[in-house]
């Protein structure tokens, strides 16, 4: 079995049994896409490789971006197509491959990016259709930080920002911890030192 298909058969509801609270975990991440580094503004069109089934979505059009979602697997394109309605573009495609009609603002890939075959030759293809950032996901012990950040500035993303992450996927926070987990994502040493051991940075790089 292809490590992609065990996709088919958690397509259905895959938001809301993946994140322990969808609402807070994805509203933070569309926030962080829509501010850090170049900012988007309303009517951006964020292109959402290996979307799942589009629950990101939702939040980037609470603010009035555009939203397109691509997916490899038929099943999550079918979710995703159920969720967003007549809202927003999703297509069956291969992040590897994948050129949307026109540039987009932002090109977005989350839990996804060891899905990209050649992960260099991947931003240098996403470098000729994203005009503001390419915005993903990395876990530092799993890549060496430098060695995508290389990947990166050969392709032409010369700015690139760094933000840990520490709403947690799988636990649901009261508000007031959230906000302190949030706050935790500023301090520098002690966050970095939180990343030795859990949690990801989200990689924001522009041209
Ligand atoms: C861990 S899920 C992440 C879904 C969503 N981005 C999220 O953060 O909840 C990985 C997704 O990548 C998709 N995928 C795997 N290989 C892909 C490829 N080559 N191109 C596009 N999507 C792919 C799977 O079908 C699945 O929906």
């Amino acid at each position: 079995m292809r490590k992609e298909d065990q996709y088919v058969r958690q397509a259905e509801e895959w938001t809301e049994r993946q994140y322990a609270d969808a609402h807070a975990y994805l509203a933070h991440r569309a926030e962080l896409i829509a501010s850090l580094g170049r900012d988007l503004e309303s009517d951006d069109e964020v292109l959402d490789l290996a979307c799942g089934d589009g629950g990101l979505g939702e939040l980037l059009l609470e603010r009035d971006l555009r939203y397109r979602g691509v997916d490899v697997t038929a099943e999550m394109v079918e979710e995703a197509t159920r969720r967003l309605g007549g809202r927003a573009a999703v297509e069956l495609g291969d992040l590897n491959d994948y050129t949307p009609p026109e540039p987009v603002a932002a090109t977005t890939i989350f839990r996804a990016i060891y899905y990209a075959r050649d992960r260099a030759a991947f931003f240098r293809h996403a470098a000729t259709y994203t005009e503001k950032k390419l915005v993903f996901d990395l876990n530092p012990r799993q890549y060496r930080l430098d060695a995508v950040v290389a990947d990166l500035r050969g392709a032409g993303f010369g700015r690139i920002v760094l933000r840990p992450f520490f709403v947690p996927q799988t636990v649901a926070l009261p508000a007031s911890v959230a906000a302190v987990a949030k706050a935790l994502e500023h301090t520098g040493p002690l966050a970095r030192l939180a990343l030795r051991f859990r949690f990801t940075y989200l990689v924001v790089a522009s041209p």
